[in-house]
């Protein structure tokens, strides 16, 4: 996987012309922003570049959407020399991954995130899939962009709420691998939030750098790559529950890594300054950090009983011991995060 930082994403896209074709996948709003502009700048080199607009939100990362692409490459005689480009955030992502992991056995997949959740973190390690009404990312494939093309300047029309939840990302990072990074986020956090092109472009590149190191020893999850989960289980349960719209992404994943830190201080393996240390950041980058009062921890736990991650029925959760280091503990059973939850309202 080829991680490019640029200023000009249409500089950095290579061998375009080896290509017979190409798709670029993003959403409304993304297309209206960006969209005939990277269209125009691609089509010197020579090959039919199409845009497929899907609409935009996690509601709509579904196997519709998915279909709805599938659908227009073929109508538009795209073959399996052509190229996928994914232009957008997460949702379009993952969802362009599954579309171009599938489509005639496998296409070749660019993407080219425009939301910090992308570029920090959706963008890169193969994962691609879409939802259910039941559960979230329960249909999918892994499938790696040939390349990662990261342009920064796409984060000026990015409004605040989305940014923020991308920062979720960043402070996983810092709990699961790297304690220098966690505190640099909390001495450095008011700037960021400004969008000081300094400090985002040191986040963008040290977050990019452990996802590739971590996807690199383990790019099927077996083992390592499930650190990454870190608050992850609660928080697809809690998009789930919610109908995939009364949080973004990021911010389930702010409640999650605090539900996450209640169950490892219940566990003993933490003490209260870390659960309070890791709530303070997230609230100092605007993140939720509270379970809401409409879901209930039997229902929360329930729906969690469902993720993919679970073995033998028994709950799998990341779990810390410090900030940078979290271990797997994969015999959890309901009671016990019942009482270890009890109170995160
Ligand atoms: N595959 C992975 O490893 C992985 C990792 C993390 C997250 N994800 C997935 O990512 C998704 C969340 O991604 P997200 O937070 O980027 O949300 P998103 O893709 O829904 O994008 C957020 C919103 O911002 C808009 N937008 C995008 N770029 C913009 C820009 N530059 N200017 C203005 N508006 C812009 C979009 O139209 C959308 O409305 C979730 O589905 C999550 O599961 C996947």
């Amino acid at each position: 996987m080829d991680i490019v930082l640029t200023s000009q994403c249409w500089n950095s896209l290579q061998q375009m012309q080896s290509y017979t074709g190409c798709a670029i996948i993003c959403d409304h709003s993304v297309a209206a922003l960006y969209g005939n502009t990277l269209q125009a700048k691609l089509a010197c080199h020579q090959i039919p570049v199409h845009q497929i607009i899907v609409p935009a939100g996690e509601k709509f990362k579904t196997l519709e959407s998915a279909s709805h692409c599938w659908s227009e490459m073929h109508r538009l005689g795209l073959d399996r020399q052509s190229l996928v480009i994914g232009f957008g955030g997460g949702v379009v992502t993952d969802l362009a991954g599954f579309v171009a992991g599938c489509y005639m056995r496998g296409v070749d997949l660019i993407h080219i995130p425009t939301t910090l959740m992308g570029m920090v973190d959706a963008a890169m390690g193969g994962k691609s899939g879409v939802n259910l009404t039941s559960g979230k990312n329960l249909v999918g494939v892994f499938h790696h962009p040939k390349q990662v093309i990261i342009a920064a300047h796409y984060l000026n029309t990015l409004p605040q709420q989305q940014f923020c939840a991308g920062i979720a990302e960043v402070i996983k990072y810092g709990v699961v691998w790297d304690p220098m990074l966690f505190e640099y986020l909390e001495n450095s956090m008011s700037s960021i939030l400004q969008r000081d092109m300094e400090k985002l472009n040191y986040i963008i590149s040290k977050s990019c750098e452990i996802k590739a190191h971590i996807v690199k020893k383990d790019e099927k999850e077996y083992n390592l790559r499930a650190i990454l989960n870190w608050g992850h289980t609660f928080a697809h349960a809690i998009e789930t529950l919610t109908g995939y719209e009364k949080y973004l992404h990021g911010e389930a994943v702010a409640i999650g890594m605090c539900c996450a830190a209640q169950v490892s201080h219940h566990l003993g393996y933490v003490d209260s300054a870390f659960v309070n240390r890791q709530a303070a950041l997230c609230q100092a980058a605007s993140l939720p950090v509270a379970l809401p009062k409409e879901i209930s921890i039997e229902a929360l736990i329930s729906q969690m009983c469902k993720d993919k991650k679970n073995r033998s029925g028994k709950i799998s959760l990341i779990i810390a011991r410090q900030i940078g280091k979290v271990i797997r503990v994969d015999d959890l059973d309901k009671k016990f995060l019942q009482e270890a939850l009890y109170g995160t309202h």
